[in-house]
């Protein structure tokens, strides 16, 4: 397994390029299921699990080609319905093919995702809904199969904000007969995304962004052409981050701000100057970083996607911070990791309390899962001294070349081919 070898200590500075947003791109591979023909998106970027979800349309039977940025897929010739588990476990969005095979096709069969490092993550939401629009929905092998002559639309409140159950029930319900209201939706910019697209391709959507969306199903879509994507915004704040605890000075291009906002203002709490230029975002890091603290929230709040980062910048903060994650029942796995830097964390069940150091020492960790990978680099850019992160393979998943970004801006990282 490859590793990231990173001396800390010095200040980011220079440009940096945001690529396009995975968890966009995800549901939207997934949405080109639901109209025969050739679809094409732009700003995809080249990461395993776009990779994985590139393998998993080819088993469905799709032609895809893939140049790094242009994805064209056509799903014409879609023979199979069936999501297998071997590409499943690797990768949970996978189960972002359900609602556009059962809308499209009356069927589909999907390996139930397995846990997660960061919580158990079950589906129950996504079937509940799709039941409600008529589907049968039978469980078998660790298959879900899901069966309806036609769907039809319905009302769904989602007890839970889930941005993947709001996707999967939009996507079916573009083809369903009649209106479906899905009710206490994700307001992520993902899911706006996708809706957009959706409208594009001849749905009728009304509402995504806001937590009603109404959806009014047609007869047949068309495929997408040139769809570009939006700009990722946990890579926007991770690149944030990095900038601010190492005291340099960053100029951020290619972000959409209104995605970015809840991220800016809980960041320029810790000291670190965020400002819009003509050019991109600067973004400079203050000698010392202010201790603030954290709850995690579903969009328009601060995106759990960013807390282990976050933690990461308040390991070197001067003064005490509290960071509690509200979505997911395991997503502290980095702060073992950064107590082997020398943090000083106190973690007490979906909280923890975090007391700043004057420095952070390189010492060799283990990347545990994506977002926790990422807020091992933002504190080994800081720490004195060499640090090794291993299985960076979970880096890889969500984070294009980061160490190519990271070294344009000044950083000393290499990537350590295993
Ligand atoms: C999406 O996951 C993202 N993934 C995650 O990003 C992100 O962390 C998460 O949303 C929250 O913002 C993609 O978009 C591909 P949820 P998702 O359904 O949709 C519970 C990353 O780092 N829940 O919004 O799977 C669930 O257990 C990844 O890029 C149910 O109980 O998350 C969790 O506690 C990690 N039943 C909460 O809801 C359900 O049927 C939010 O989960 C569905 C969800």
């Amino acid at each position: 397994m490859d590793k990231l070898l990173i001396r800390g200590g010095r200040r980011l500075s220079g440009e940096v390029i945001i690529g396009g947003a995975k968890n966009a791109a995800l549901p939207l591979m997934a949405a080109t299921i639901l109209a025969s023909g050739t679809s094409s998106l732009t700003n995809i970027p080249d990461l395993r699990d776009i990779r994985t979800m590139i393998e998993m349309l080819i088993t469905l039977g799709a032609e895809v080609s893939y140049d790094g940025c242009r994805l064209t897929i056509d799903s014409g010739g879609l023979v199979s319905r069936e999501a297998p588990y071997e590409l499943v476990k690797t990768m949970r969005a996978s189960v972002l093919t359900l609602g556009p095979l059962v809308g499209r096709f009356g069927t589909a069969k999907v390996s139930l995702p397995g846990g997660c490092a960061i919580g158990a993550r079950p589906i129950n939401l996504h079937l509940m809904g799709l039941e409600k629009m008529g589907a049968k929905i039978t469980l078998s092998e660790g298959y879900v199969v899901a069966e309806a002559e036609r769907l039809k639309g319905a009302v769904i409140f989602f007890d839970i904000v889930t941005v993947t159950g709001t996707e999967n029930l939009m996507m079916a319900a573009a083809l369903a007969d009649g209106v479906t209201r899905l009710e206490n939706a994700a307001r992520e910019p993902e899911v706006k995304d996708l809706a957009d697209a959706l409208n594009l391709m001849g749905a009728k959507i009304k509402g995504a962004g806001e937590s009603v969306i109404e959806i009014e199903g047609v007869e047949k879509l068309s495929p997408i052409v040139d769809y570009s994507i939006i700009p990722d915004r946990i890579e926007t704040g991770t690149f944030i981050a990095m900038a601010g605890i190492t005291g340099g000075e960053v100029l951020i291009k290619n972000y959409q701000a209104e995605h970015i906002s809840p991220i800016v203002e809980k960041l320029l709490e810790t000291g670190i100057e965020i400002s819009e230029e003509s050019g991109g975002l600067r973004v400079k890091g203050p000698k010392t970083l202010r201790p603030a603290n954290l709850e995690t929230m579903p969009y328009p709040g601060f995106p759990t996607d960013m807390q282990a980062q976050f933690m990461a910048l308040m390991c070197v903060a001067k003064g005490t911070s509290v960071i509690r994650e509200t979505i997911f029942e395991n997503r502290f796995m980095h702060v073992a990791e950064l107590r082997r830097l020398g943090a000083d964390i106190d973690e007490k069940g979906n909280s923890a309390t975090v007391k700043g150091v004057k420095t952070l020492t390189g010492a060799p960790l283990m990347a545990t899962d994506l977002r926790a990978s990422a807020s091992l680099v933002v504190a080994a850019l800081a720490a004195h001294g060499e640090t090794v992160i291993d299985r960076i393979y979970h880096l890889d998943r969500g984070y294009e070349r980061i160490e190519d970004k990271i070294s344009r801006l000044g950083a000393d990282v290499t990537r350590i081919k295993e």
